[in-house]
């Protein structure tokens, strides 16, 4: 039988990002397209560190895996502002749960170019932990590529390890155990006033 997931209305919140409004909020399955542009205007640089490999549009398997989220063991978050009437999406982070130890979840972020730097990243992780310690997850893990800087210091920040990948240089792996964590998200930094435009 078919069944629509409950929409979580309470992991929606208004951030004041620079002397921006952002909303965050759960992915609906008819964001696809938003998803869609947003991911096609990250710079080739940012797309390839959120997908570790160089890619200019979302493949089938994704688009079909980011319509279908069931907010608990796949949860996606999405960060946007609306300009002339419009929604324009500025960043998303997602966990899937690993199919075979419900324990474990893998995370991924990603924020447009000219938003980054304003501690968005680190609010949508924090909000994805949150929402990742109070299922099943005690262990939050991430992929990423050794010369994206930016999100390993993030990560590190956050409390992550940053471990070396004995098999492939150039990747490294993130992991933070959520066991007895009291996670307090605080907002970005509105005073970081380099706001994006
Ligand atoms: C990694 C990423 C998500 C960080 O998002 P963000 O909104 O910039 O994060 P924050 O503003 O919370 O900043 C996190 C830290 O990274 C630093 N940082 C941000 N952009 C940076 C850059 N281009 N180079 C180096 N450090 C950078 C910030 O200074 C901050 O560190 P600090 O608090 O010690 O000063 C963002 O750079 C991004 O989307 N990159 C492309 C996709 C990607 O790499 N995804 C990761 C896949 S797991």
């Amino acid at each position: 039988m078919y069944s629509i997931p409950r929409y979580p209305v309470d992991l929606i919140d208004v951030l004041a990002v620079g002397s921006a409004r952002v909303t965050v909020r759960p992915t609906l399955p008819q964001d696809i397209e938003l998803q869609r542009v947003f991911f096609r205007g990250l710079s080739p640089r940012a797309r390839n560190n959120r997908f570790l490999t160089p890619m200019s549009e979302l493949p089938a398997t994704l688009v079909e895996s980011f319509a279908n989220i069931d907010y608990s063991r796949h949860l996606a978050l999405l960060a946007e502002v609306f300009e002339d009437g419009r929604e324009h999406m500025i960043g998303e982070a997602r966990y899937v749960v690993d199919t075979c130890d419900p324990a474990v979840c893998e995370f991924a972020v990603a924020v447009a170019d000219n938003w980054q730097g304003l501690g968005l990243g680190g609010f949508l992780l924090a909000r994805l932990e949150e929402q990742a310690a109070k299922g099943s997850v005690n262990r939050m893990t991430a992929e990423t590529l050794t010369v994206n800087r930016a999100m390993q210091r993030l990560a590190h920040r956050a409390g992550y390890s940053v471990l070396a990948s004995a098999a492939d240089p150039t990747h490294t792996r993130l992991e933070k155990s959520l066991t007895n964590q009291v996670t307090a998200v605080d907002p970005p930094l509105s005073t970081r006033s380099e706001s994006a435009t």
